[in-house]
Order: structure tokens, then sequence, then C-alpha cells
């Protein structure tokens, strides 16, 4: 089969088409003819040697795909051979076909294409697992996020919405802030020419927002406190801004704050089940009923994977960039 291989660590141009074996499917998996496949920014922390597959996962880079099953163990998550599906993985997405955990692929929503299919499930179990699970938004509860322009943001942008919740965002311009308001958002906040936390305090009548959605840390963890609610939860999914920031314990003591966060990619197949069933019983149908939809910001041929890098890497993407095999 043809793959897209990280040829050494470096330029998105270290992004090579090579012949591979097909892989195979053991207990408990399938093999995908791939549609589609998601391109997510911990590909380009792979490509540059900074983010290793976890062991027994496959070092080719790709942690999402849509496609058809043509053989494994279909039954075993309840479908068949010949079903369309996407599904999260721990590597090798960028192939004709690749190996996925039958517990975690999910029946392409009805009405949605191969390539809006594959850009959910990478963004979709961690925006669950960590706004949701982990941050406990619950219903009344207000939201911010921040990078709302990305394939995470926008994904957690429409999801809360679509719960109910009232949700802000910062981005990067004018034009991305217009952008992710139009999916439903109650306000954005461009974070290059206001301040987050005052803006995000007046907003809110000085009470601040519940859950935070992080993925620059840095000086943001700082920050975010200073706009935190009482009982407030801030999780981390990225450190764009850098590993360390200051924090102010007496806040997280009087105002009862959690500081939390996770990554995704190397947990137990039975957690991302656990994740899985959740989305196809509370997510699925708001996708199936268009009341969100992944929004697809470019798609390129497998061969031009280096592109689709050099385009994420320029941070001009409103959501996500696809790869058609
Ligand atoms: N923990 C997990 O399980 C997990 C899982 C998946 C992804 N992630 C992480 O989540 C992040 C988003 O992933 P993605 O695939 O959606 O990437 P993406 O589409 O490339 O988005 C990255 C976003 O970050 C914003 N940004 C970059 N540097 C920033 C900074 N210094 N300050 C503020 N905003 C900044 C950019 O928005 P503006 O230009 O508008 O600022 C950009 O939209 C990545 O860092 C990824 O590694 C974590």
């Amino acid at each position: 089969m043809k793959a897209v291989e990280i040829s050494q660590p470096g330029a998105p141009e270290v992004l090579k088409l090579v012949e591979r074996p097909m892989p195979e499917a053991g207990p408990g998996e399938v093999l995908i003819k791939v549609a589609a496949a998601g391109v997510n920014r911990p590909d380009v922390f792979q490509r540059k040697g900074a983010y290793p597959p976890p062991p027994g996962a496959s070092d080719l880079p790709g942690l999402e795909v849509a496609g058809e099953i043509v053989s494994g163990d279909a039954a075993a998550g309840g479908f068949k051979v010949g079903d369309k599906v996407c599904a999260l993985l721990a590597g090798g997405g960028y192939a004709e076909y690749c190996v996925a955990p039958v517990e975690q692929c999910l029946p392409v929503p009805a009405g949605l294409s191969d390539i809006e299919a594959a850009g959910l499930p990478e963004t979709y179990f961690t925006v669950w697992s960590n706004v949701f699970d982990r941050g406990r938004l619950s219903q009344g509860e207000s939201l911010l996020v921040h990078g709302g322009a990305s394939g995470i943001g926008t994904t957690a942008v429409q999801l809360a919405t679509a719960m109910g919740n009232t949700v802000y965002f910062t981005a990067g311009s004018d034009d991305r802030v217009s952008a992710v308001e139009a999916l439903g958002a109650d306000r954005g906040i461009n974070y290059r020419a206001q301040d987050f936390v005052e803006e995000i305090k007046s907003l809110t009548e000085g009470r601040g927002v519940d859950v935070i959605l992080d993925m620059v840390a840095g000086d943001y963890i700082g920050r975010n406190i200073k706009c935190l609610a009482d009982d407030g939860r801030i999780v981390i999914i990225a450190l764009l801004g850098g590993a360390k920031g200051e924090v102010d314990a007496s806040q997280i003591m009087r105002r009862r704050l959690s500081i939390t966060g996770s990554t995704l990619r190397p947990r137990p197949v039975a957690f991302k089940a656990e994740i899985a069933k959740k989305l196809r019983e509370h997510v699925w149908p708001l996708l199936e009923a268009g009341k969100i939809k992944p929004i697809i910001h470019a798609t390129f041929p497998l061969e031009e994977a280096w592109k689709a890098h050099a385009m994420m890497e320029a941070g001009d993407n409103i959501g996500k960039i696809i790869l058609v095999p």
C-alpha cells in the first residue's frame, strides 16, 4: 500500500510517500480501507521528533480516519465487513489502509461525507474527555476555549453551544473571531488586540467562567486563574505557550479552583472505548440532526501531506485539514 512516512525528524518535506506492507488486524481490531485521514497538530510534533508514537503503535503519522472495514474483528464492535466507520488511532492514518481497535470505531454519521467524518475522532474524543468528563462542564455553566479557531477549538465551541452552555473563545485575528462566532459561540476575543482576562470579567460581570479548555498554558495559567469563577476548572491539553507559568495558590485554595489536564493518545483502548460510547449516545445524534458539523478548512491528496503540515504550521486553518488517499 501507499503511505506517508516521516523519513527523518524535520520540516514538512520529510514527509515522503512510500510503499509499505499492508498492516494486519489482530484480535479486537479491524483493517480499514482509508477514504480520508485527519491531520492534527500532534502529527506536526511527531514529524519534528518531539512526540514519539506510544509503544506498539504504527510509526506512520495519522490519528484518525474514515473508511470501510475490509476485514478483522468487526463483529466485536457491532459492525460488519463493508461498514463505513470513522476511527481514532494511535498512529498509522496517513496510508491507504490502517488498523484500528474496533472499540475505537464509530459509524460514519448519516449525512456526513468521508472527508467530514475523518475530521471527527481526534477532536471529538479529546473535547468530550476533557471538557465534559475531566472539566465536568454541566448545564447552565460557561466555557472559555483558547485556540477557538483550531480543529479542537471549533469542535469544543460547537459541542458546548449545542449542549446549551455559554461559550467564549479566543483567536488570533478579527477574521478568525468572526468565523468562529458564526458557529454559535456567545463571544470571541481577539487575544492579540484585547486582554482576554479583562474581556471575560466584563462579559461575566466579574464572575468569571466555570471551565477553561486551554491549549496554551505558559503565562495563560496565571491569567486563566484570574478569570475563573469560584469552583472553576482549567483543563490543559497542550503547551503552545510553554510548560511553566505562575500559579497563585491562595486563589486555588480560597476559591476552590482545579487545574487538571490529559493526553489522549497513550490512554488504553478501554478508556477510549468508554469515550466512544458516550459520543455515540450524546454527540452522534447531534451530528446526524445537522446541529453540529465538522469544519473542514482544506483537503490534500495523501502525497501532499507535507503541504497540509505547512498549512497547519502557518496557523491559517479554521477547523480541520484532511488528506485523501
Ligand atoms: N491533550 C490531548 O489529548 C490533545 C489531543 C489533540 C490535540 N491536542 C492539542 O490541541 C492543540 C490543538 O490541536 P489542533 O489539531 O486543533 O491544532 P490546530 O488546528 O493547529 O490549532 C492550534 C491553534 O492554537 C492557536 N495558538 C497557537 N499558538 C498560540 C499561542 N501562543 N497562544 C494562543 N493561541 C495559540 C492557534 O490559533 P490562533 O492563530 O487563532 O491563535 C491555532 O488555531 C494542539 O496543540 C494539539 O497538540 C491535545
